[in-house]
């Protein structure tokens, strides 16, 4: 099984150019299902879970082709994506049970097949993750649900899915997207309230428009969707990685250094930014990027609290909590979404990290300096931690279990060597 090796100390320099968004990119591929015509992504990350997501697609009937899958550039995927017939509207066990946005298929399914059978995604490491609220969101649009055998079997009916008003109880981005793409199709309108408002949401968004779709209201709360009969195809590239951006400049506020993240939009991550600039790292918007800059003085322990966009975003919870594992203090970290997602704690501990978590609050006491360890990673954001932590620890670190990083970072050790760490993949 592969393993990342690094030795840490190194402050990071230069520029690490920033791939497109794993949460966009997925669900984009997803809409390919709701036109007969070829849907052009451009700016898709090469990434396990997009790997993935070709097989589920492949399995109902879309015909895909890739261009640049190996290119040794830096630049994305182009993949065209064409769903002439949808030949099977089953979504099986073996395939959605290893990426829960699989189970997301759901929606475009309904909407221009009228019927959709596809697996529960079952548990997941950070917490229960229910499908509830996707559920009720596509019985307001007319669709009868019922569960058979582990399967979620639902019909849209007579006439197709009706438009209707959705009221979210809770934000949901999982059940926003399935909505969204379903009301695409739907008789009438939509309105869906509460709604994530997400940058990933957006970008889908403005995709389906390209397609022929009517919304309104997008990067609000408030999502107007007027049913249209059929979409089209479109060339869209997907949004720069916020979870990516955020990453790098957490890595580079923990190490010291000057980098410039290429392509990234401050305004998707500005309160994580506001954050670190509290902490003491230099940040400043650039023609095309973000640069992060540390140089000699320390990191001050703040406070976080994970919110939906435009809060803190639970997607950078562990990175941060690796920061503030040096910082001048003790901070608190409050995970508001997800109920399980502490994994790295046990695993930051190896560095000697001082944290204690009680119920949803985690208390991170910094300590002068980390020392390198064996780790284990547990999850996609959870194992990035380790990375960072290990950037700054001294001595060696080795990150066993790095599938799960592959599932989400694009080429995560030559970006981070081209700025100067010492890390590097063993395979075997
Ligand atoms: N929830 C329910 N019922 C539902 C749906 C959600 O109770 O029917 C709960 C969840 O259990 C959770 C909260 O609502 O407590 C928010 O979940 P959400 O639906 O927003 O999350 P998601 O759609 O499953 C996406 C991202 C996650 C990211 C969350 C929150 C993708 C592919 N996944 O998940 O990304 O953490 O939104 O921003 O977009 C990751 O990339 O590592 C990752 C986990």
């Amino acid at each position: 099984m592969d393993r990342i090796r690094l030795v840490g100390g190194n402050e990071l320099r230069g520029e690490i150019p920033i791939s497109g968004a794993k949460n966009a990119a997925l669900p984009l591929m997803i809409a390919s299902l709701l036109t007969k015509d070829p849907l052009v992504l451009e700016n898709v990350p090469r990434l396990a879970d997009v790997n993935q997501l070709e097989k589920i697609l492949e399995n109902h009937g879309v015909d895909i082709a890739v261009h640049g899958r190996k290119a040794p550039t830096l630049e994305g995927q182009r993949m065209t994506l064409q769903a002439a017939e949808i030949v099977d509207t089953t979504a099986p066990y073996e395939l959605v049970s290893t990426m829960r946005a699989s189970f997301w298929v759901i929606g475009p399914l309904l909407a221009r097949a009228h019927e959709a059978r596809v697996s529960l995604p079952g548990g997941c490491a950070i917490g229960t993750r229910p499908v509830d609220l996707f559920l009720a969101g596509l019985k307001e649009l007319g669709a009868e649900i019922e569960i058979d055998e582990g399967y979620v079997v639902a019909r849209a009916p007579k006439g197709g899915l009706r438009g209707a008003r959705v009221v979210f109880p809770k934000v949901t981005v999982g059940a926003t997207h399935v909505l969204l793409m379903a009301a695409t199709l739907a008789k009438g309108t939509t309105v869906l309230e509460n709604a994530a408002m997400e940058p990933e949401i957006s970008d889908v968004a403005e995709c389906l428009v390209k397609m022929g779709a009517k919304i309104s209201g997008i990067g609000t709360r408030t999502l107007t969707i007027e049913g249209v009969d059929e979409l089209h195809g479109a060339t869209h590239a997907v949004v720069a990685d916020r979870i990516e951006t955020g990453t790098y400049a957490m890595a580079a506020a923990m190490t010291g250094g000057d980098v410039l993240l290429k392509h990234a939009r401050a305004e998707h991550l500005q309160a994580a930014l506001d954050t670190l600039a509290l902490a003491g790292v230099e940040i400043s918007s650039e023609a095309d990027g973000i640069r992060v800059r540390r140089n000699g003085n320390g990191i001050q322990a703040v406070h976080a609290e994970t919110q939906p966009f435009p809060g803190f975003p639970t997607d950078l919870q562990a990175q941060f909590m690796a920061l503030m594992t040096m910082a001048n203090g003790t901070s608190q970290i409050r995970e508001t979404i997800f109920e399980n997602r502490y994994m790295h704690v046990a695993e930051l501990a190896r560095f000697g990290a001082d944290i204690k978590v009680d119920g949803q609050v985690a208390t991170v006491t910094g300590v002068p300096q980390l020392k390198g360890a064996q780790v284990m990673a547990t999850d996609l954001r959870a194992s990035v931690s380790l990375v960072i932590a290990g950037l700054a620890a001294r001595g060696e670190t080795v990150v066993n279990r790095i599938y799960h990083l592959d599932r989400g970072f694009e080429r995560l050790e030559d970006k981070l060597s081209a700025v100067g760490a010492e890390i590097e993949r063993v395979t075997g």
